[in-house]
């Protein structure tokens, strides 16, 4: 899978990851900037916060309890394209994805 990070000063990067992975790992593993994941992965700090760009929104998962209570105190402003970029799993469906991330960790 590919994942594109789009940044508000309109640069970006592309990373290709394994299937399986998630949004957040993959982007540790490349140095993404803007990407923390500080509580590895658990839903539990929103330091793994992206936007979404409408057009993939679809082919996500719908959002955990756990997901959807996080999104309530992430650093940068929620938007209809807030999720938690370590309960994206990359693979099946989801081969491309774009996101932006938001400005908070840049
Ligand atoms: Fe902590 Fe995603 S890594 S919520």
């Amino acid at each position: 899978p590919i994942i594109n990070f789009a940044y508000p000063d309109g640069s970006s990067t592309e990373i290709v990851c394994d299937s399986g992975r998630t949004l957040m790992r993959a982007a540790l593993e490349n140095s993404v900037p803007g990407i923390i994941g500080e509580c590895g992965g658990q839903a539990m700090c929103a330091t793994c916060h992206v936007y979404v760009t409408e057009s993939d929104r679809h082919n996500l998962p719908a959002m955990s309890e756990d997901e959807e209570e996080m999104l309530e105190s992430t650093e940068s402003p929620r938007t209809l394209g807030s999720r938690l970029g370590c309960q994206i799993i990359m693979g099946g469906q989801l081969e491309s994805l774009d996101v932006t991330v938001p400005p908070a960790y840049l």
